[in-house]
């Protein structure tokens, strides 16, 4: 029994399909989350002697489903998507083009097939307990059982913890769910370790003060963006924060990853002083700590060792046309491509910055359920949806109202993503449906999940997208 027994037996009929299969095409979505899919479905079909192809696609749609059928392979294997299009899947299915199976999260269309592993489908949240890794996982536990090695395949439950973290899954900062299965599993196989620690971006890698000062999950006036404020609260402690005599980097500000633990208490404590005292209310600043996610086999300082870090590298190559690098650095590549990971690692930051900013100078418009700004051609189609969900948090946008953002696709089209809140889904949100059902009343199509949903729509459309969306989520709340 794997660690999600209410999917095992669908886990298994897949698994069993695929070993029969004679050439297999596996496709998948070019996020954080599509990748580790990829690797670790890709891993497991290598061990389990299965051929197979590797391809990654920005979004499904008909005429991609129809490249995939075109491929000469008897079967195909989606990750990460596939639920959302099984009505087109289905047809070809019907048609003898190839015989589909589908390890996924997000909500299904409206059909059925008999290889279809997905949360969804067994009362399981596809949002906040299992990701399109967590799916390839069982996936991958289920290969390696029906090969003669029940505890085979544990290792990959750290790719299925980053693919999670990096889908936002983690609520109040935790795994919980379906994902906490995983998670135990990995820590049983010696390849994770949960802990609690600051939960800002960055331990690994940034200098200290960098990391203070451009942590954003919390803002703390007087250091949050601010560099000499930053520096200022760190030389008011009693710790020497700069590096010793000797060391490669002598005199340079040390990271978290090189403080002892009694040093980050008091960085740590301090900081949480700092907030209140600067009328951070303390709900708030209580997640200036919180669950993290150590990739015990990668190296102490590195990217690939904190599971969010990691997310990210992924993010900054796939959204950039280059989900070939990523790929190669989740199946253990640690030179060439890992060092272009790196460089894109960068552009993506100074990309994510700069969309924001102009997102918080230009200002969003108000409808009256949502709230929407369109990015035109200057922010990228692909991380669109990562802005609109960072400006959910930021002063000046009313984090109790969905947003919508519009991005140039090509000259026809405009991508539309959307973000919400727990508490909004709480109250009834379900933004797969909001942007299914917007998107198809202007020609376009969409889905997702209940917190975070994307469409494709026709340029022109975005005000009559804005009116019928709008008018779902007052039913919706209402
Ligand atoms: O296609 P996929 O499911 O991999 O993408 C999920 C998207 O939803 C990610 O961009 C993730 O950041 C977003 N999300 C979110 N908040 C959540 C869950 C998911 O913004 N609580
Ligand atoms: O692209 P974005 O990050 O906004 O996507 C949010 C979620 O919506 C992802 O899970 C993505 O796979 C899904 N989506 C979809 N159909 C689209 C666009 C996005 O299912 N046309
Ligand atoms: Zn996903």
């Amino acid at each position: 029994m794997g660690p999600v027994p209410d999917l095992t037996d669908r886990a298994q009929a897949c698994a069993r399909r695929l070993t029969e299969a004679d050439s297999v095409l596996l496709a998948s979505h070019i996020d954080a989350d599509g990748l580790t899919s990829a690797a670790i479905a890709s891993t497991a079909l290598e061990r389990a002697a299965v051929p197979h192809d590797v391809v990654f696609k920005k979004q499904l749609d008909e005429t991609e489903i129809a490249s995939i059928a075109a491929s000469d392979h008897d079967t195909v294997l989606f990750t990460d998507f596939g639920s959302g299009q099984l009505d087109v899947i289905s047809k070809h299915e019907a048609a003898g083009d190839f015989e589909p199976i589908i390890a996924d999260h997000h909500q299904p269309a409206d059909a059925e097939t008999e290889f279809h592993l997905n949360p969804l489908l067994e009362g399981i949240n596809g949002a906040s307990e299992l990701s399109g890794a967590g799916a390839s996982y069982l996936l991958a536990r289920a290969l390696a059982a029906a090969t003669g090695d029940p505890d085979g395949n544990r290792d990959l439950a750290a790719l299925a913890v980053v693919g999670a973290v990096g889908d936002m899954q983690a609520v109040d900062g935790e795994l919980v769910g379906a994902n906490r299965g995983i998670v135990e599993e990995g820590a049983e196989a010696g390849v994770l370790e949960e802990g609690t620690d600051l939960a800002l971006y960055g331990k690994q890698t940034r200098p200290l003060p960098k990391l203070l000062e451009y942590a954003s999950e919390v803002r703390i006036p007087g250091v949050t963006n601010d560099e000499t404020g930053a520096v200022g609260f760190l030389e008011g402690l009693p710790v020497d924060f700069h590096r010793g005599d000797g060391e490669a980097t002598d005199g340079e500000w040390r990271r978290w990853v090189d403080l002892s633990d009694d040093e980050k208490q008091t960085v740590a404590s301090s900081l949480l002083q700092r907030a209140l005292e600067r009328g951070v209310p303390p709900g708030k600043a209580e997640r200036l700590v919180g669950t993290t996610y150590t990739l015990t086999d990668e190296a102490t300082g590195t990217t690939l060792r904190d599971a969010s870090e990691f997310s990210t590298l992924l993010n900054a190559t796939a959204r950039y046309e280059r989900a070939d690098v990523g790929l190669a650095v989740c199946l253990g590549d640690r030179g060439d491509a890992f060092d272009r990971a790196r460089k894109l690692l960068e552009n993506h930051r100074r990309n994510l910055s700069e969309g924001l900013e102009q997102v918080k100078r230009r200002g969003v418009d108000q409808a009256e359920h949502i709230q929407y700004f369109d990015a035109g051609d200057e922010i990228r189609e692909t991380i669109v949806g990562i802005v609109a969900g960072m400006a959910l948090g930021v002063e000046g946008v009313d984090g109790s109202r969905p947003i919508i953002a519009f991005a140039e696709k090509n000259d026809e089209e405009t991508k539309v993503s959307a973000r919400g809140t727990g508490r909004l889904v709480g109250k009834g949100l379900d933004l797969s449906t909001v942007m299914t059902e917007a998107s198809r009343s202007v020609g376009g199509d969409g889905g997702g999940h209940d917190i975070a949903a994307g469409a494709t729509i026709p340029t022109g459309e975005e005000e009559s997208f804005v009116e019928a969306a709008d008018s779902i989520v007052a039913e919706q709340l209402g």
